[in-house]
């Protein structure tokens, strides 16, 4: 979706260096190419004093100024629980597609289930999402849900998501990470296997690294991704 600003609309916004972003801008001087979206964010960082944090907030601007509807899922505000324990375990190993899932994991389920893409912002740690997320993906991910067998083989999924888009704070440069192949890896694992595996149409991943330096330049340019990437969600 391309989102064009006209020139000669002047707007209040704040300045990140040589990035102007807009507070609002009026839907109408837009030109929409498709409907707006409701999105489910899933966010996974315990600190709102952290970059990944502003990511948050700067690509959330971005999808407000397209239209676009949205709701966080911030799982350490909420405290989800992301230990699988022994009775969903057993639930998952039996692949009984009729025994009740927890109410958390149904209430996560539901809240995906009216949305139409699905967002995750969190910063790469030991070269993957936080544990936080990880555990998410094991209990809400659950069988009958996100993949069940038909006829002993077939794999099929209740998930109807369009898109997905995986924003991903970073020490590393992501130079660095595509080098050494990390973030081929970190592909494979959350877009092939975690979201087009369970059968979400499209997914992406964009990592927005180099953090380790400090460096505003870096941190300016990377905040002005991110919200580009909301507003041309
Ligand atoms: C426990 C931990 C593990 C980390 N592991 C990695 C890593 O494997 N690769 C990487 O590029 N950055 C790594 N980092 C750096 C973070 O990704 C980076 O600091 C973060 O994306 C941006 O900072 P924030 O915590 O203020 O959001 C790690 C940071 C922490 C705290």
């Amino acid at each position: 979706m391309v989102f064009l600003r006209p020139q000669s609309q002047t707007v209040s916004g704040y300045a990140i260096g040589i990035y102007f972003v807009p507070k609002s801008l009026p839907s109408a001087h837009y030109q929409k190419g498709e409907i707006a979206m409701h999105i489910y964010i899933v966010f996974a960082h315990p600190s709102k004093k952290s970059f990944t944090w502003e990511v948050l907030e700067v690509f959330t601007q971005g999808l407000r100024d397209a239209n676009h509807t949205f709701e966080i899922c911030d799982l350490y505000e909420m405290n989800f629980v992301t230990d699988m324990d022994l009775d969903q375990y057993t639930r998952e190993s039996s692949l009984d597609v009729d025994a009740q899932v927890p109410q958390d994991v149904k209430r996560e389920q539901d809240k995906i289930d009216r949305a139409d893409a699905l967002v995750f912002v969190y910063p790469v740690w030991w070269s993957d999402c936080p544990a936080k997320l990880k555990g998410w993906f094991d209990r809400v991910w659950a069988y009958g849900y996100a993949y069940y067998y038909e006829n002993g083989e077939h794999l099929i999924s209740k998930i109807q998501i369009e898109k997905a888009l995986v924003l991903c704070s970073a020490g590393h440069t992501v130079e660095h990470l595509e080098e050494t192949g990390i973030a081929e890896s970190m592909r494979q694992i959350m877009l092939n296997d975690r979201l087009l595996g369970v059968g979400v149409k499209a997914a992406d991943m964009e990592i927005l690294g180099g953090m380790v330096e400090h460096d505003e330049a870096v941190r300016l340019k990377n905040l002005a991704r991110a919200y580009q990437l909301g507003r041309d969600f």
